[in-house]
Parts: structure tokens; C-alpha cells; sequence
């Protein structure tokens, strides 16, 4: 059945304004002011935003870290995303040594397919660079429509690569038209001085934050974006925590190299002393790169604001703190490193950034779904409000006050890093490609509906579906 959205504001990462939106066969058919009402359902978004489905660009569900794995998987983690006004997540395929490429990838379809609740697509981690290596990634763009590689600078002897997979990683998305993401910390150096700590017996997990100082950040940072010019390839920082980092980007995007960053809502409301709360509560705070001083705080809005950061990533990675993070009681290194942030990373931008003037309503929207779907080769199928565009839409109410709390939270995670925190704005209906995936603030989604997304090589303008949705649509 069509649906029409009507009494709305429309809001895209471009413009503001009032028009009616029409759903037929799971994309947006029509935006205008009339429409035939006959044997449509109508949605009044009266007082409300039409916003494009938010993206999340990094998360990681159901995945091993740390002898233990991640609360929450794709069923209770894209019901979550959902209810905080993401329709779309991109999450990352773990890879091991040794193992071919298209087995990981079958594994991460295993684990999604039949409960994701909405759309889905995968990074592929890359840990080393072989023949086997060199021989799959073609296939690992053309057939599986994965076009962005990760590769870790740090977890020493876990997921760590060295320069030289870096360089060669980063020569190779430059072939194939790949997009190389980096967890830029030096691993080497934490990796010391996280074992100095714990010789002389720093074990409580504020020494998470101090064995992994901003300039581990920086440098590697500073260190991937060289490379990436050597390349003459092209880069995404993710989870940028630190003013090292932004400094870092910046110099690289003013000499015209192709460098994106992301940060995350926790290092934008968050600090380090939440990691010296007591009775080990710290440990709820234990994610890399750590939370940093405050003063980095501005820094990184200011950064968003002026485009030296593009997105937002929610970096979802969560463990409970009884009974995961515990496991690092007496030795900070064994506490699982991640946060639950899916839920609430369009919220707290919204609040704290809309609401406090601190960017733009265009810029919540390109910050939270537009650029990542540009950057990623998900537009114009996802990430805005278009004639052919798939219906992923949320009618946002912009003025009702809510505390976050684990005890409404819709994550499997038994606590909330913002827990206590009041936010202003909230997704009241959420719509996956024409279908109510939350309606009214209720959830009436179905795990298993998230359809997997194939996605266009870096730089290509738009990817194989944004085309055929926009030739089905010519007149
Ligand atoms: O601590 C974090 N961020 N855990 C998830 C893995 C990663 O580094 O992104
Ligand atoms: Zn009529
Ligand atoms: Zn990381
Ligand atoms: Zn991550």
C-alpha cells in the first residue's frame, strides 16, 4: 500500500522544507503538496522532522573481542539503531590469517542474515597482504559489493598489521577503487607502555586512557595520511578522539589529499575522569582510543562544524559490565574494549549539537547519514530525502525531552554510557524502505527484513541500485 507522510518539515543535508512525502513500493515515488489520498495510508508528521534514515558507518555486532563477544548482535542491534533513527548499518567483517577472505565474509552473512531489522553492509578487515590476499579483494568488490578494507595500527598480536600491509592495502584500494579505513593509534608504543603499567602495578582501568596518550594517536594518524599521499590512495580515520588527530587530518585535507575522519558521540559529551569512576565502574568507559580531557571536546565539534571531520560513527561494540567487563578486574587489559553507543549516537548529535548551536540541522544531516552514504557508495539510494531514493525515513520530533537510561534503552547491554543524560529530540516513526520498522515510539519491525546492500567503488558518483532507482524514476 502507498504512504503518504504529510504536515512535515523535510530536512536533507542541502535544504529545509515543508513538502509531503510518497512511498510506493519501498521508495520515495514522489515529494510535493497534494496527492491523491485513495487507498493510502497517511502519516501525520505534524511538528516533526522528514529526515533521511541515519547511517551508521561503524559498528561492530556479534563479534569476538577479547575472549568474549559482543552483547549485542544483529537482531537486538539494529532493533536499537532503529529505534535511534539509524536505517542503515555498515559493520565490520573480522578476518584471521590464513583464512580465506570469502570465508570471513560468509561467516559475517551468517551472522546478520534472518535478524538484521534493517539494511546492512560490511567493511572487510585487512590483516595482512598476500598472494591468496591479492588474489581475493577483486572479487571482494565486484561480487560482494564491499569496498572499504580496515586495517588496525594497534592491538598488538591481535589485530595489528604493519606498515608495509598499510601501504600495500592502501596501493591496492588505489587499483581496485577501495576506500582504506584506519584505527590510527600506535600500537607498538601502547603496547609498551601498557606493559610498564602493569609491572608496576597500575591495573585499575583509568591506565587504559593513560597507556594510550593522544600523541599514539596522532602520530599514527599523522603517519597513515602520509602513506595515504605516497599512495596517492584514499583514507578514513575512524573513531577520532583527540585534537593530535584532527590536527592531523586537516594538514592532510589542506594539501589536497583524499582523507575522511569520523568521530564518535562518546568523545563528544564524554572525558577521561568518567574512567576513574569507582567499584571498577570505569571499566564502562574502557574503549579505543580512550575518552580524552575535556578540552578535546571543542575541538571536535569545531571540527565538525568546519568540515575537518565529516561523520559519526556510533563505534558499537558492547559488553555487560557484569560479567564482560569484569573480566578485566585486576588487570585493565583484560577488560573488552567497547561501548554500546548505536542507540543514541543521532540523539545526542541532535541535542548537543543542533540544539546548542554547535553545527547546523543540514549538518546533523549530512554529519549522521548523507556524507557517509556519499563516502561509502550508498547514495542517493540511502542517505536522503529524493525522487527514487529508498524510503529509509525518520519523522523526528524535535522537542521532546528524554533522560537516557539503560532501563529504556533498547540495547541487550546491561548499562548505559550516557545513563542520566537528558537529550532534546527524538525519533518517533522509522520506516526501512517503506515498511514501519518502529511506529510511534513501538517496535514493529522483523528481524531478518534488513536486506544486505551491495556498494559502488570509491568515487564512483552513484552505486548499481542508486542507478536503476534513478532510471526507473525518469519521466
Ligand atoms: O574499543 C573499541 N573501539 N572497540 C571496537 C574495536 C575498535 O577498535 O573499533
Ligand atoms: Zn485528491
Ligand atoms: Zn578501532
Ligand atoms: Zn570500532
Amino acid at each position: 500500500m502507498k504512504k503518504i507522510i504529510k504536515n512535515g518539515l523535510i530536512v536533507t543535508a542541502a535544504d529545509t522544507y515543508r513538502a509531503n512525502v510518497l512511498i510506493e513500493n519501498g521508495k520515495i515515488s514522489a515529494i510535493g503538496t497534494h496527492f491523491d489520498e485513495d487507498g493510502a495510508e497517511i502519516i501525520d508528521a505534524k511538528g516533526c522532522y522528514i529526515l533521511p534514515g541515519g547511517i551508521d558507518p561503524h559498528t561492530h555486532l556479534d563479534m569476538p573481542f577479547g575472549g568474549t563477544v559482543t552483547k549485542d548482535d544483529f537482531e537486538t542491534g539494529t532493533k536499537a539503531a532503529a529505534f535511534g533513527g539509524t536505517t542503515t548499518v555498515i559493520d565490520f567483517c573480522l578476518t584471521s590469517k590464513g583464512e580465506r577472505l570469502k570465508n570471513s565474509i560468509t561467516t559475517w552473512h551468517n551472522k546478520s542474515k534472518n535478524k538484521a531489522c534493517i539494511d546492512y553492509s560490511f567493511h572487510l578487515m585487512v590483516g595482512e597482504i598476500n598472494d591468496e590476499v591479492l588474489d581475493e579483494l577483486p572479487q571482494v568488490i565486484s561480487e560482494e559489493g564491499i569496498t572499504s578494507f580496515k586495517v588496525f595500527m594497534a592491538y598488538k598480536n591481535v589485530f595489528q598489521a604493519d606498515d608495509e600491509t598499510l601501504f600495500r592495502t592502501l596501493l591496492t584500494a588505489k587499483d581496485l577503487g577501495a576506500l582504506v579505513m584506519v584505527h590510527a593509534e600506535n600500537g607498538d608504543v601502547i603496547d609498551y607502555l601498557t606493559k610498564k603499567a602493569l609491572e608496576e602495578g597500575n591495573t585499575d582501568p583509568i591506565f587504559h586512557a593513560l597507556t594510550r596518550p593522544p600523541e599514539a594517536e596522532g602520530e599514527a594518524t599523522g603517519r597513515a595520511a602520509q602513506l595515504t599521499g605516497l599512495a596517492d590512495s584514499q583514507l578514513y580515520v575512524v573513531h577520532v578522539s583527540c585534537s593530535n588527530a584532527v590536527e592531523k587530518i586537516a594538514e592532510a585535507r589542506n594539501k589536497g589529499l583524499n582523507v575522511w575522519g569520523e568521530t564518535c558521540p562518546q568523545y563528544l559529551v564524554l572525558d577521561q575522569s568518567y574512567l576513574e569512576r569507582p567499584n571498577f565502574e570505569g571499566a564502562k568507559y574502557v574503549w579505543s582510543p580512550p575518552l580524552r580531557e575535556k578540552w578535546h571536546q571543542d575541538i571536535l565539534w569545531n571540527a565538525l562544524k568546519n568540515g575537518q571531520l565529516q561523520t559519526l560513527g556510533s563505534d558499537q561494540c558492547s559488553f555487560d559490565f557484569n560479567g564482560q567487563k569484569d573480566l578485566g578486574r585486576g588487570d585493565f587489559t583484560k577488560i573488552p574494549n567497547g561501548g554500546p553507543m548505536i542507540e543514541d549516537r543521532v540523539s545526542i548529535l541532535f541535542s548537543e549539537g543542533v540544539k546548542k548551536g554547535r553545527i547546523t540541522l543540514n549538518q546533523f544531516v549530512d554529519i549522521t547519514s548523507t556524507r557517509i552514504a556519499k563516502i561509502f557508495g550508498l547514495f542517493p539510494k540511502k542517505g536522503t530525502i529524493a525522487v527514487g531514493s529508498d524510503a529509509d525515513i525518520v519523522i523526528f520530533d524535535p522537542n521532546v525531552e528524554r533522560v537516557i537510561s539503560a532501563e529504556s534503552h533498547h540495547m541487550a547491554v546491561d548499562y548505559n554510557a550516557f545513563e542520566g543524560m537528558k537529550v532534546t529530540g527524538e525519533p518517533i516513526s522509522v520506516l526501512s524502505r517503506g515498511e514501519f520498522v518502529v511506529k510511534e515510539k513501538q517496535f514493529v519491525g522483523n528481524p531478518g527484513s534488513g536486506q544486505f546492500i551491495k556498494r559502488a567503488k570509491y568515487g564512483d558518483e552513484l552505486s548499481e541500485q542508486g542507478r536503476e532507482s534513478l532510471q526507473s524514476t525518469q519521466i
